[in-house]
């Protein structure tokens, strides 16, 4: 690892360690496997460097005291010294994505679609802060966080984890993400790791996981250049792309992690996998497993099988398929970046300040997320400036988007697909639930529940506004007793491949014909970007208040732009909420004119459906270009 420049102490404490380290200890700490699948005793036998929560895998009761508890058990494991095994401190990995968001009563933060339309990198800070305290508030010390995606298709389904389709917006806030996750490395930090290198938000036709078809110059303008500012920060982790890059897959691209990450770049800390992400470069797991170490990867997410990686690396040391070197290079990264952390002085996680002095979910927190929400909606019509609304006004609120903070939290939040509150109310017809489930039903572990903490959009509305009712279908309006309807609508929770929108089978066909490997594929989430195909309750829930002249107000919740022509007709204003959060109160603060609307779309807005129109195309006719936003004061 001559490319890392480091202090003399961390250079000369990682050779002291390397050297005292067996070839099992070495493989062990370059891998990182899910809690399910492994116990504290099985971390010090094999020497584990890493264990993570999969999305919505979680301990106990999760409260903040079971997280403490659990990664307390695996730390103690890892820090167990005998002949057998050296103490070096595990780290502990979750997807704090909008804040600590698998943990119940955690302050959910907007999805990055929606920061990306607040345009703010100081507040992005702010949020990192908050979210690092949360982390650190259940004992844990790394989050796979700040998406860099750049995202180039709304039909991918994680468009609502890219701040914007541009790089602009992206590159400045990657280096604010991680200075305020990482923190000076001190006390109140964690460790970020940017994700996914490279080229995720570009894939054709917007399939999760398929193909960016694009030149070295496209990649390096749009999808790495955003990397740069979280490289200059000193972002000690980076994970790799389940994506190819024409038709190779990065987690076995020596030229992206080795020679452009590593060497032009000179990243000094350790790139992980994604989740099983090697499964996919070939048919052979010795031969994935050989391909995904000697490309560069040096922590490697193992969900389950993390034996037969062992195995399979430690075979291929000996055969020589895998170099000495390759698997010093790996280790002296892991071990850099846990002695940068400081992982290495940290008391066990039950003693760790904020363990004792928590900082979860408090109001602190819960105040810069409502102040994210108001920041990121965006106003796209307010016809004869119905809107602010007063707060006297006799409103209906309908929508099944309206009082459900699991929708309004959308994906990775509670579950790895998002919940849908439990108290949802009987007389929405929506057309059922979000689909829940892991990637792997034998280590599935489904959150149900609601979202404890944080206000629905209803909720936020009713607080201000004494005279709004709530009747989810909107049937009930009468012009009568009702001056306005407020109609919360949009898309239900979804994550990942479950979240993209494909019209046929050809994309999917199309992308495994050009890629070398294979393509993991999960049913999409709908096969229309045409809002009235995927929710056609939602127009009818608008008609109920319209057909009865009584103006309405649409608010939508998505994680992407969407076509709208009929709802937005219909609507005397319409504003894009995208993905808020638990704080849904941000939105009341708006519409009834206590805050002005700022947010600008980071995101074209398509009129037609077969149309991916992006900032800078020409020609350029979309229905609101990048940058469009209305507000009260001009
Ligand atoms: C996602 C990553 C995530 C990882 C761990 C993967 O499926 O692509 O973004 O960090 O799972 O949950």
């Amino acid at each position: 690892m001559d490319t890392l420049v480091m202090d003399k102490t961390i250079a000369q404490k990682i050779n002291d360690l390397l050297g005292r380290m067996s070839l099992d200890q070495k493989i062990g700490q370059m891998t990182q496997t899910e809690r399910l699948a492994i116990t504290p005793k099985e971390v010090k036998e094999y020497h584990i460097g890493s264990v993570l929560s999969g999305g919505g895998s979680v301990p106990g009761d999760n409260q903040p005291a079971d997280w403490i508890k659990m990664n307390d058990e695996y730390w103690a494991a890892s820090m167990e010294e005998d002949e057998q095994h050296l103490a070096i401190p595990i780290i502990y990995g979750v997807d704090a994505i909008h804040g600590h968001n698998n943990v119940l009563g955690a302050t959910i933060f907007p999805h990055n679609i929606g920061l990306g339309a607040a345009n703010d990198p100081e507040l992005i800070e702010r949020i990192a802060k908050a979210t690092a305290r949360e982390i650190l508030s259940t004992g844990v010390e790394w989050t796979f966080a700040p998406t860099l995606a750049v995202a180039r298709n709304n039909h991918w389904g994680r468009t609502y984890e890219s701040y914007a389709e541009s790089p602009e917006i992206v590159q400045s806030y990657a280096g604010r993400f991680v200075k305020g996750l990482q923190n000076s490395l001190g006390r109140d930090s964690v460790v970020a790791c940017v994700k996914h290198w490279v080229g995720d938000g570009g894939t054709s036709y917007g399939v999760d996981q398929g193909d960016t078809e694009i030149s070295d110059d496209e990649m390096s303008e749009i999808h790495i250049s955003p990397y740069y500012p979280a490289l200059a920060e000193g972002v000690l982790t980076v994970m790799v792309s389940f994506n190819s890059w024409n038709g190779k897959k990065c987690h076995g691209n020596k030229y992206l992690l080795t020679e452009v990450l590593k060497e032009e770049l000179e990243f000094e800390g350790f790139i992980i996998s994604d989740w099983d992400g090697i499964d996919y470069i070939d048919e052979d797991y010795s031969e994935t497993v050989a391909r995904g170490i000697n490309a560069g990867i040096d922590m490697f997410m193992v969900s389950e099988k993390w034996r037969e990686f062992i195995a399979h690396a430690k075979n291929h040391v000996l055969s020589g398929r895998v170099s000495m070197e390759r698997i010093d290079d790996a280790v002296k990264r892991i071990l850099y970046v846990k002695l940068m952390y400081g992982l290495f002085d940290r008391p066990r996680p039950a003693e760790r300040y904020w363990s004792k002095n928590p900082d979860f979910g408090t109001s602190h927190n819960r105040a810069i997320a409502r102040e994210a929400v108001r920041k990121s909606l965006v106003l796209l019509k307010n016809e004869n400036d119905i809107l602010p609304l007063s707060k006297n006004a006799r409103i209906i609120v309908a929508g099944k988007n309206a009082d459900n903070r699991g929708y309004q939290c959308g994906g990775f939040t509670i579950a790895w697909q998002g919940i849908t509150d439990d108290n949802e109310s009987a007389d929405s017809d929506n057309k059922g639930g979000p689909i829940i489930m892991d990637y792997n039903s034998s280590s599935a572990q489904i959150q149900k529940g609601s979202i404890v903490g944080g206000t629905s959009i209803w909720e936020g509305i009713k607080a201000v506004a004494p005279n709004a009712t709530l009747n989810l279908n909107g049937t009930a309006a009468d012009p009568n007793l009702h001056d306005v309807g407020i109609v919360v609508i949009g898309e239900t929770p979804y994550a990942e491949g479950m979240g993209d929108i494909r019209d046929g089978d050809y994309q999917i066909e199309e992308t495994s014909e050009k890629i070398e490997g294979f393509l993991k594929v999960l049913a999409p989430y709908g096969h229309s970007t045409v809002l009235n195909e995927l929710h056609p309750e939602d127009l009818r829930t608008i008609q109920h208040i319209t057909d009865k002249g009584i103006p309405a107000i649409v608010v939508l919740v998505s994680g992407r732009t969407l076509i709208i022509k009929k709802e937005l007709e219909l609507s005397s204003a319409f504003v894009a909420a995208w993905l808020p959060g638990s704080e849904g109160q941000g939105i009341a603060d708006v519409l009834f004119g206590d805050y002005d609307f700022q947010g600008k779309l980071s995101f074209t807005w398509q009129k037609h459906r077969d149309e991916n129109y992006i900032k800078g195309d020409s020609p350029y006719e979309p229905l609101f270009p990048y940058g469009y936003g209305l507000s009260y004061n001009g």
